[in-house]
């Protein structure tokens, strides 16, 4: 079994989330097939998988890193089903201690797999003996004190890491370097939004005619996480008022009650560009600057907020800061100060 610790994407569209996990959990896909998208990552890993077991050895280390929502945790669910071994999950901060390591290791079977999400936040000493666990499926430990300690190496089994990052920079290149599969997951295009969503609908049982899955694929910020909860908040007002089929007139109501524009910003994406304009003439300015005035936190601005609002176009980082394109302030309808727009 699989539990899952997903960055909080919720934030994005703000309300209920309690319910979220079970939701996510009903709508993830199981094996290949039903994962939509990322077509060269599946490709590569196809091949992996089947030349790993036909060599009846475990499978390389596998590094997965891109945006929150995009599919990491699933698609390391999708390996362990597909290698037929059992995955245990966790995550960078979790492990506090080297014994951590230890202990969650030699209780796998040979060939499981372990995720470790945010692994960019593992702690040095527990990163150090990921090291030899990794490359050498084991682990040293020193035993006594002074000049009568000694090393023991203790065994481990045969397993595959998975780790998932949303921050590939702020991994170690040591560890960077062991791993033998590194896949960087890509926003998904509109049209594999759709077919996401529309297996949704379908699994929820929400009927949603094809304008309304345009529309919804339009504002999702080419996330599936984002879509999947755009489809229960529309799912939630067709159902309110009454509505057999959600039509394109519904989603743009609710859409535009959660504050959700046509391009998928909502209104903390406008707070940051709005801040960057109003309060520093577009920028450039510093990350923490931008983090203090819109009253976010760095990491959450760097991590949820901007690689979207980058991947628009609408948001440059430069070596001084942050910076607002035209092209943002042409969507907002503002012109910029000494700018023709
Ligand atoms: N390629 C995909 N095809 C279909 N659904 C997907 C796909 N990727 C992600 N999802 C859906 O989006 C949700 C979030 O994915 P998740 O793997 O938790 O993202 P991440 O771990 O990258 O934050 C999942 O519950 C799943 O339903
Ligand atoms: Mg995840």
């Amino acid at each position: 079994m699989i539990e899952s610790e997903g960055v909080d994407v919720d934030r994005l569209i703000s309300s209920k989330k309690r319910d979220s996990k079970v939701f996510e959990n009903k709508l993830r896909p199981s094996d290949f097939n039903e994962y939509v998208g990322q077509d060269d990552i599946k490709r590569n890993l196809d091949v992996a998988i089947k030349a790993s077991k036909k060599r009846k050895e475990c499978l390389d280390h596998v590094l997965l890193h891109g945006a929150p929502g995009l599919g990491k945790t699933t698609l390391a669910s999708i390996i362990a089903h597909e290698m037929g071994v059992n995955m245990k999950v966790t995550s960078g901060p979790a492990l506090e201690k080297q014994g951590d390591v230890a202990s969650i290791i030699s209780n796998l079977q040979e060939n499981d797999i372990l995720f470790i999400d945010e692994i960019h936040r593992l702690k040095p000493v527990v990163e150090e003996v990921l090291y030899t666990a990794m490359e050498d499926f084991g682990i040293d430990i020193i035993i006594g004190k002074g000049p009568s300690a000694r090393n023991m190496r203790i065994n481990l089994p045969k397993f595959t890491l998975i780790g998932a990052t949303t921050k590939m920079s702020m991994l170690s290149s040591p560890l960077r370097a062991r791993f033998g599969n590194i896949y960087k997951l890509n926003f998904y295009t509109e049209s594999d939004i759709k077919k996401i969503m529309l297996r949704s609908a379908d699994i929820l049982g929400c009927k949603l005619d094809e304008a309304a899955a345009n529309r919804l694929a339009q504002s999702s910020r080419l996330t599936p996480r984002v879509a999947n909860r755009l489809l229960k908040r529309v799912r939630d007002y067709a159902e309110v008022h009454d509505a057999d089929i959600v039509t394109e007139k519904i989603a743009n109501i609710a859409l535009s009650d959660l504050g959700v524009d046509q391009l998928g910003l909502d209104d903390a994406d406008r707070d940051i560009l709005y801040t960057l304009i109003e309060k520093f003439n577009g920028g450039p300015v510093g990350l923490n600057t931008l983090a203090a005035a819109t009253g976010e936190e760095q990491a959450t601005i760097e991590d949820i907020y901007e690689p979207f609002l980058i991947q628009l176009g609408f948001l440059e980082r430069t070596s001084r800061g942050r910076l607002v394109t035209d092209r943002a302030y042409e969507h907002l309808e503002i012109t910029a100060k000494g700018k023709l727009l």
